[in-house]
């Protein structure tokens, strides 16, 4: 996973870029049009703005690619009450909650509280989106199988949620969450499923086994 960090700081805060993670979604720019300004360098200026307004906007950045860190405060970003895995059209999967991806071993890859993974398979930074999929024209809508959600019961909200990356193969998540499709609406479960990220799932956004037919090589 690649990560290339810029800082712009003013006595109260530091705000971080990741330019590797940031794929223009753009939330940023329609909160604080006269910080975020991409036609400008620097095309972040904190000093326009207050602090509140800088870290009510940052924690909207849907892939992560934006953080704060306050100079004079121990506030930090607090994970909202339940985990939301949000299916994008023809695009990623963002989650925002307690997320913490992992490898096959147990090693951490990523801990944190907004991310965009890929779901087309084309990414150069998987598991991150990095807006491969407007190139290799990946269509996929937003709908899902409720059902399949609703054999299990709900186990309560929020808490750690863990994905798990397998190897040329889905990434599985384990823990409460709502997944919210346009298309289908929000179901709140609890259910382990294993999301496809190879992009060739005929029952996306959940993993049917294509994966081995198309021989995709997730690294
Ligand atoms: S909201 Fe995040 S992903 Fe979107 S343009 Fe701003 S920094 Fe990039
Ligand atoms: S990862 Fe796409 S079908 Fe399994």
């Amino acid at each position: 996973m690649k990560e290339k960090i810029l800082q712009y700081s003013t006595d109260e805060l530091k705000v971080t870029w990741d330019k590797e993670r940031c794929i223009h979604a753009a939330e940023c720019v329609r909160g604080l049009p006269g910080v975020f300004d991409p036609k400008r360098k620097p095309w972040i200026k904190p000093e326009l703005a207050s602090a509140d307004e800088l870290t009510e906007v940052i924690e909207r950045c849907p892939t992560g690619a934006l953080h704060y860190e306050l100079k004079s405060s121990d506030k930090t970003e607090t994970p909202p009450g339940q985990n939301i895995i949000t299916i994008e059209k023809d695009g990623p999967i963002y989650i925002h909650g307690e997320v913490v991806v992992k490898d096959m071993d147990e090693n951490i890859v990523l801990k944190d509280t907004r991310m965009a993974l890929c779901r087309c398979g084309q990414s150069k930074n998987k598991p991150l989106c990095d807006n491969s999929h407007i190139s290799a024209n990946f269509k996929a809508d937003t709908s899902y199988n409720a059902e399949r959600l609703r054999v299990e019961p709900v186990q309560g909200k929020g808490g750690e949620l863990s994905v798990k990356l397998i190897d040329n193969a889905p990434f599985v998540v384990e823990g409460n969450y709502d997944l919210v499709g346009e298309a289908t609406g929000r179901e709140t479960c609890s259910k382990k499923m294993s999301f496809c990220r190879c992009g060739g799932s005929e029952t996306k956004p959940f993993c049917d086994g294509t994966h081995k037919k198309i021989g995709f090589v997730s690294d």
